[in-house]
């Protein structure tokens, strides 16, 4: 079983990418599985060159840093192997058709009220599909934002098989329980996405304790006489819960009962928040003052990927009548 992870860079990497996904895969690794620094994905919308190189090197410090062994799995920048990836891209773009591109939530969410939209935004679910295929995952680990994109890789791969003969493994996306889902605390209806612009309700992992601290704060929660767990009512407070239950390995449901009032659900998720944040940040913050070992690491990584993928690309190729 291969389960392939991955990270996109279009700004740097936040709590609910941490609670929803890094830290559940770095904790269930496996020697064969697979996690990738998505930069191709990083720049669907407007972005800065220089930027983008930083994410990257900060997202890939980030899942060492988290625990990912890049002596057993296979970690990797996705630009290191950009002609493989962008290669399969388009064998699966013409696989896929325009309606289901255009179906695709986050497309509509991000391009509504643009004047100008990139290609690149309209295409991406391909390219994540690609992202998968290449590796023969199947399974894929990511929060529930992302349920809809494994499912076209699902039918891009069943449909390329059945089309062309049996190339890809067909992938399952596995959501977790908890922290699947963790919200802006600026605005609790929404998830807590890279792309907020403001972000005062977005907890950076490379954030220091006291901005922790402040954003925690200042959450948006409301004030109903009674600390429940109830989404759609109470969406504020059930975040923190949510968050608090992620950290902690409860149920957002029994979480509460313990906790007194609003200001000591705070106080609580602000602490641990901070404690769960803190090694992750340190380990990080080494790392990224080591450019040799990163590199390394990184070079590693890479040609690892590349001896996973090739096979099955030019298996692809061929059997499309390339190459
Ligand atoms: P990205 O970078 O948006 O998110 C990375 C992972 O974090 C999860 N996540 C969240 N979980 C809980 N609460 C949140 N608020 C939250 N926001 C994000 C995501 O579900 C994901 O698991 N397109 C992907 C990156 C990607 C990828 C892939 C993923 C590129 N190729 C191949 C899997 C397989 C993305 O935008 O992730």
């Amino acid at each position: 079983m291969t389960e392939l992870s991955g990270i996109r860079t279009s700004g740097p990497a936040h709590l609910g990418n941490y609670l929803g996904a890094v830290r559940r895969w770095a904790a269930g690794q496996r020697p064969d599985d697979v996690f990738l620094v998505a930069d191709l994905h990083g720049m669907t919308t407007t972005h800065s060159p220089h930027r983008l190189r930083q994410y990257a090197r900060q997202a890939f410090a980030l899942l060492i840093a988290s625990g990912v062994d890049p002596e057993r799995a296979v970690v990797f920048v996705q630009s290191d192997l950009v002609r493989e990836h962008a290669a399969l891209t388009w064998v699966l773009e013409c696989t896929c058709t325009y309606g289901e591109a255009k179906r695709m939530r986050q497309f509509r969410e991000k391009s509504g009220g643009q004047d100008s939209v990139r290609l690149g935004l309209l295409t991406y679910p391909v390219l994540q599909a690609a992202d998968i295929l290449l590796y023969g995952a199947d399974r894929v680990p990511v929060g529930e934002d992302q349920h809809e994109h494994i499912e076209l890789a699902r039918a891009l791969a069943n449909r390329f098989n059945g089309t062309y003969g049996e190339v890809f493994v067909v992938p399952e996306g596995v959501v977790p329980a908890v922290g699947a889902g963790i919200k802006d605390l600026a605005e609790p209806t929404r998830t807590m996405a890279k792309s907020s612009g403001e972000t005062p309700g977005v907890v950076f992992v490379l954030d220091s304790p006291d901005l922790i601290r402040r954003k925690v704060e200042r959450a948006v929660i409301e004030d109903l006489g009674e600390l429940r767990y109830a989404p759609k009512e109470q969406p504020g407070v059930s975040n923190l819960l949510e968050i608090l239950g992620a950290c902690t390995g409860v149920s957002p449901r029994e979480i509460g009962a313990g906790i007194a009032d609003l200001q000591q659900l705070k106080a609580a998720v602000a602490d641990t928040v901070v404690d769960v944040l803190r090694p992750v940040r340190e380990r990080m913050t080494d790392l990224l003052a080591d450019q040799a070992e990163l590199d390394r690491l990184r070079a590693f990584g890479a040609a690892r990927a590349r001896d996973r993928a090739t096979p099955r690309l030019e298996a692809a190729l061929k059997v499309v009548g390339l190459s």
